[in-house]
């Protein structure tokens, strides 16, 4: 990406260009207030693993969208990673090309992850779903339900320190609420043992300017509930 489009990018959530890269400063995170419990025990075997698993989810017909999608989005990123990132569904670009959060929206996580001196390669980045939902809407329940081995499969292979809700749909499905994205954000929930953070959705951002201040509270709130897990 050219360095004036980044510059863009990051203006629009608020950061200050100046920001040293993987710094943690700025503005004050918030302090966890309640801790949720959601999600059942992951159940994946003792014998699990990736090549299985993608293989299955490349193949899989569990539910409709296996005749509407061009190919499945397992999911992309580093197999042993921290943070797991988790967004609603692949819209078209990643329908074509088979790669999570490949659009405009995927240009921003990028930047926002970058912010808090992240690469795309040191983070796991996947969806709800495997599977486009045609025309973006919103994933339906047996669709969730349908895809849901997949991603504990996923979290029980990676095992994550934080999970990252991106936008409501993802933050709704794994911690099973119909509360606003406003009312989830700013809190650490658990999805089993491991902490969720509930961010703003990167395409949300990109239509909605004063939600950046947000945004960016919420990727210092991810920050430090890792370093409180590590500490
Ligand atoms: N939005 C999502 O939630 N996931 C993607 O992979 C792309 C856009």
């Amino acid at each position: 990406m050219d360095n004036a489009l980044r510059l863009q990018y990051l203006e629009a959530m608020g950061i200050d260009v100046w920001l040293p890269r993987g710094s943690v400063h700025g503005e004050q995170a918030f302090s966890p207030e309640v801790i949720d419990n959601a999600g059942p025990e992951i159940t994946a075997s003792a014998t699990d693993n990736w090549d299985e698993l993608q293989a299955e989810v490349a193949g899989c017909t569990k539910c409709a969208l296996c005749k509407t999608r061009t190919q499945t989005v397992f999911g992309l990123g580093n197999k042993q990673a921290d943070w797991m990132l988790v967004g609603e569904a692949p819209g078209q670009h990643e329908d074509e090309q088979g790669l999570p959060f490949v659009g405009s929206a995927g240009l921003l996580l990028t930047e926002m992850l970058r912010a808090i001196g992240l690469t795309r390669d040191e983070v796991f980045i996947t969806n709800i779903l495997k599977c486009r939902p045609p025309n973006n809407r919103d994933p339906r329940a047996d669709e969730v339900e349908s895809c849901n081995d997949y991603l504990q499969r996923q979290l029980k292979l990676i095992q994550p320190k934080i999970i990252l809700a991106v936008g409501r749909i993802a933050a709704q499905t794994l911690l099973k609420t119909d509360m606003t994205l406003a009312r989830l954000r700013g809190k650490v929930h658990a999805y089993n043992n491991t902490p969720v953070v509930v961010v703003y959705h990167p395409a949300y951002l990109l239509r909605s300017l004063p939600e950046k201040r947000k945004a960016w509270q919420d990727l210092q709130l991810a920050i430090q509930t890792v370093k409180e897990c590590e500490g």
